[in-house]
C-alpha cells in the first residue's frame, strides 16, 4: 500500500457516473471515506447505493469519473484495488453446499494465500462470528443471520484495509442485526475502513462516523449524523395534557414563548418549537404553573427520518423495531 497516496483518505469516489441505456443510475456522486471510519450511504430503493459500490470495487466500469480505493485508482490499478478490499454483497455469496470452514478455505485458496495461514485465520474468524459451533455444517442449513455473518467473514478472510458492505443487515430479525453491528464496530476498533449502504436510518445513525444521502443517483447530503439532524430544523418540545379541555388554554400560554406549535387532541399533545432543555423546562414550568396538568414532558431532537423526510419530501424505509414506531417521534409533526 503507497502511504503517500492514501493521504488518508481510504476510499474516494468522483464525479462517478453510471448510465444503463436512458436510465442515469448513478448522476455524479462524489465523497471522501477516511481511513478507520465508517461512512454509511444512505438511501431509498433504487437510489443507485449498489451502482456505486459496484464501480468503486472494479464490478462495473464507470460511465464518467473515478475513484481511488486505498489510493489506486479504480479504473487504472484495478488488480490493486481488489487487494486491497473486501466486499460482502446485497445477496449472500456463500457456497450452499460447502460448510462454513469449507467455504472459508476456498476463498482463502482463491486469494493465493497459504494454507497455514487459511487454517489459522479461518479459525479465529468462525470464533468471532460465532460459528465454531456450526463451522462443518453446510451453510444451506444456516440461518440468515448466520449467513450474513459468513458472508463477512469470507470478506475478511484476506484481511483487507477496506470493506464494502452492501446492505449487510437487510432481511435481519432486530437481533441478529444488533450482534452484526457489534461485530462490524470491533473491525473498525482493529482498523478497517467501512463503507456500507443501508437503508435504514438507524443503522446509519447506530455505525457511520460520515452519512452520504443519496437519492435518484445524487448525492442530496453529506455531514455526520448530528449535522444532518440539526439541518432538519429545530428541537420541539412535546407536551401532552391530562385533559384534552385544558387544550385551548395550554397552547394560548404556549404561544407566548413559542409561537410555531402543533396541536393533536385525540393525543392530547401539543408540540411546540424549541432550544433545548432549557426551552422545556420553562414551557413546562408556564403550564403547570398556572394549573393545568401535565402528564408527559419531552424533548424531541429530529431524527434521521425527520431529515430524510425534509430532504426528499418522503420517507424512508424504517426497520421493524416496534420501540422506534411507538414513540411520539413522527407524530404530526409534518401535518
Ligand atoms: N445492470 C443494470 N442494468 C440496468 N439498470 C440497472 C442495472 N443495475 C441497476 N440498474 C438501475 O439503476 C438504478 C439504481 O439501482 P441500484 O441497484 O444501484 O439501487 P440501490 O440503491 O442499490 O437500490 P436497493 O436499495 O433496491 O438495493 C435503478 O433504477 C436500477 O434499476
Ligand atoms: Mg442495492
Amino acid at each position: 500500500m503507497n502511504q503517500v497516496r492514501m493521504s488518508g483518505a481510504a476510499v474516494e469516489a468522483i464525479d462517478l457516473v453510471k448510465r444503463f441505456g436512458d436510465n442515469t443510475a448513478v448522476d455524479g456522486v462524489s465523497f471522501v471515506v477516511p481511513e478507520g471510519t465508517v461512512l454509511g450511504l444512505l438511501g431509498p430503493n433504487g437510489a443507485g447505493k449498489t451502482t456505486t459500490v459496484r464501480m468503486l470495487t472494479t464490478l462495473s466500469v464507470p460511465t464518467s469519473g473515478t475513484g481511488r480505493v486505498a489510493g489506486h485508482d479504480i479504473i487504472q490499478e484495478p488488480d490493486a484495488v481488489r487487494r486491497s478490499m473486501g466486499l460482502t454483497g446485497q445477496a449472500a455469496t456463500v457456497d450452499e453446499l460447502l460448510t462454513g470452514r469449507e467455504n472459508l478455505r476456498l476463498i482463502g485458496r482463491l486469494s493465493g494465500l497459504s494454507r497455514g495461514y487459511i487454517r489459522e485465520t479461518s479459525e479465529s474468524l468462525l470464533e468471532r462470528f460465532d460459528l465454531t459451533a456450526a463451522a462443518d455444517r453446510m451453510a444451506k442449513t444456516y440461518s440468515g443471520g448466520m449467513r450474513r455473518r459468513l458472508d463477512l467473514a469470507v470478506s475478511l478472510i484476506a484481511a483487507p484495509p477496506v470493506l464494502f458492505l452492501d446492505e449487510p443487515t437487510t432481511g435481519l430479525d432486530p437481533r441478529s442485526r444488533t450482534e452484526l453491528w457489534e461485530v462490524l464496530r470491533g473491525l473498525v476498533r482493529d482498523g478497517t475502513t467501512l463503507l456500507l449502504t443501508t437503508q435504514y436510518l438507524e443503522e446509519a445513525d447506530h455505525l457511520a462516523d460520515d452519512i452520504v444521502v443519496i437519492d435518484k443517483g445524487r448525492v442530496i447530503a453529506a455531514g455526520t449524523p448530528t449535522h444532518l439532524k440539526d439541518q432538519a430544523g429545530a428541537a420541539s418540545v412535546v407536551l401532552t395534557l391530562t385533559h384534552a379541555a385544558d387544550l385551548g388554554r395550554a397552547v394560548e400560554l404556549i404561544r407566548s414563548c413559542s409561537p410555531e406549535l402543533h396541536v393533536e387532541e385525540a393525543s392530547r399533545r401539543i408540540t411546540a418549537q424549541a432550544d433545548g432543555l432549557a426551552d422545556m423546562t420553562r414551557i413546562g414550568n408556564l403550564v403547570e404553573s398556572s394549573g393545568i396538568p401535565v402528564d408527559d414532558l419531552g424533548l424531541k431532537r429530529p431524527s434521521l427520518d425527520d431529515v430524510f423526510l425534509h430532504l426528499t419530501g418522503h420517507r424512508a424505509e424504517s426497520t421493524d423495531d416496534a420501540t422506534d414506531t411507538a414513540e411520539p417521534e413522527t407524530a404530526g409533526v409534518s401535518a
